[in-house]
């Protein structure tokens, strides 16, 4: 069996990793992060992901730990880079965590080996690597690499992987090609069928950021759809509905709402834009999503200000701190956006998340500028309104009395469409929300 290593130990590491030893595989995890390689070390997750824990505990003989990069690269046969490619300044993306592992490669291994790029990457960037291998590499061997981009998404990452819609491998070899087929192989067998792609490095790169982009762009154009809806009162809900139907646009993908966030998306649409840009090709339909999104992320305080006026020492809950359910990552998350320009009017804000992660998190921006709860109705209790930012299942399946129990009085702004207008409709409580008509009670 070919020595596997993974460097990068965050959602995509970690889930390849336990999703590679599920089908037989040994393999050999490396972070630079002693306390998460502790934790793995002692059979805890990191993060929550579901079923993740589950299965590093099923397959705990085949995995194994370490910071020590000398201890696994100098006889590596498979590398997966899978280290983070953080934003910059310009949104162009940051390379450095995949060149500082190039590095150690370069200077530990002893054999021939193929690195296997799954962080996003910009078009070319396996190419440059491949050079970089060539340029600094001490001993005389020979490195190929290959592109093997990810498409998971955070709360369903295993599923993601075991039920993937396909593989995709960017290769200019043909050799490599089939041992990368081989090593997958698995995986395209009963139960899992999943259906092997092969093409060029590049084109698997653009496949990775064209499939993320045109993503972002479904839900752009679905919250400009929603935003004009409440002008020409059409229900977004219906529409949306009307459309799935057509097989050609599919059914998901199409939740209006205040916009995306998360470790992918806003990233993958800035590092698309500025490769088109500087290629003299920019891409405008993306510049187009990208600006969307940024307005639409702080809909709700907008349409609060318009009611509003002046919210000086109004007492507001926010509900639900990640940038979507069953994650408690709040990168890119609306909730930053709102709570500061909440603040920055005046208000006394509450934030309630079901994950103490996340309110933890929150609280390294926020710190005792507002108060946290991880039980809503402690958090509502007589605050003005209340502001639906992530729709876990514990705030879409609240008793709706609640929050005319609880609340001063129950105004409710919900940026993720949580509850039918019907159902609201029965109580007294004021209720806006997206692409929808407005409910006033009172
Ligand atoms: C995404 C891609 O789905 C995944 O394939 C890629 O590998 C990484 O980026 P992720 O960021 O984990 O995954 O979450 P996803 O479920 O795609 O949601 C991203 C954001 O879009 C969330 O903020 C979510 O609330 C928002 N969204 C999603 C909508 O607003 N409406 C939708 O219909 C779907």
């Amino acid at each position: 069996m070919k020595k596997i290593v993974i460097v990068g130990t965050g959602y995509v590491g970690l889930v390849t990793g336990v999703c590679l030893a599920e089908i037989g595989y040994n393999i050999w995890c490396l972070d630079i992060d002693n306390d998460k390689i502790d934790k793995l070390s002692n059979g805890d997750c990191p993060f929550f992901e579901p079923e993740l824990k589950e299965l590093l505990y099923k397959n705990k003989n085949k995995l194994f730990f370490t910071t020590n990069y000398k201890d696994v690269f100098d006889n590596a046969e498979i590398v997966f880079i899978c280290v983070g490619t953080p934003e910059k300044e310009d949104g162009s993306a940051n390379l450095e965590y995949i060149y500082s592992v190039c590095d150690n490669l370069c200077e530990s291994l002893k054999n021939n080996c193929t690195v296997v790029i799954k962080s996003t990457v910009p078009i070319g960037t396996n190419d440059l690597v491949e050079e970089y291998f060539r340029k600094n590499l001490v001993n005389d061997i020979e490195i190929k690499v290959v592109s093997n981009p990810e498409f998971l998404s955070q709360g369903s990452a295993i599923k993601d992987t075991l039920k993937a819609p396909r593989i995709i491998v960017g290769s200019d070899c043909m050799e490599t090609n089939e041992m990368m087929y081989e090593l997958y192989k698995p995986f395209t067998k009963e139960p899992y069928n999943i259906p092997y792609l092969s093409m060029s490095r590049r084109s698997a790169e653009m496949v990775k950021y064209a499939s993320n982009n045109f993503l972002a762009l479904k839900i752009s154009f679905i919250n400009e759809i929603a935003n004009f809806c409440e002008t020409i009162n059409a229900d977004i809900d219906d529409v949306t509905n009307g459309m799935k139907y057509d097989e050609r646009i599919g059914k998901h993908f199409l939740r209006a709402g205040i916009g995306y966030g998360g470790s992918c998306f806003p990233k993958d649409t800035k590092a698309l834009h500025y490769i088109s840009k500087i290629n003299n090709e920019e891409i405008i339909t993306v510049r187009s999503a990208i600006e969307v999104n940024k307005n639409q992320k702080i809909k709700l305080f907008k349409k609060i200000k318009e009611d509003y006026k002046n919210l000086k020492g109004l007492k507001v809950a926010v509900l639900g701190c990640s940038f979507k359910p069953k994650t408690e990552d709040l990168r890119e998350s609306p909730s930053i956006d709102n709570i500061k320009l909440l603040l920055e009017e005046g208000c006394r804000v509450s934030a309630y998340d079901p994950f103490v992660l996340a309110l933890n998190n929150l609280k390294q921006t926020f710190s005792n500028q507002i108060n946290y709860y991880n039980n809503i109705d402690e958090c509502i209790k007589d605050v003005d309104l209340a502001l639906i930012i992530t729709e876990h299942h514990e705030i879409v399946e609240y008793d709706l009395n609640k929050y005319i129990k609880y609340m001063r009085k129950p105004v409710i702004y919900d940026g993720r469409n949580c509850y039918s207008l019907d159902m609201v409709d029965k109580y007294k409580i004021n209720y806006t929300s997206i692409g929808r008509r407005k409910i006033i009670k009172f």
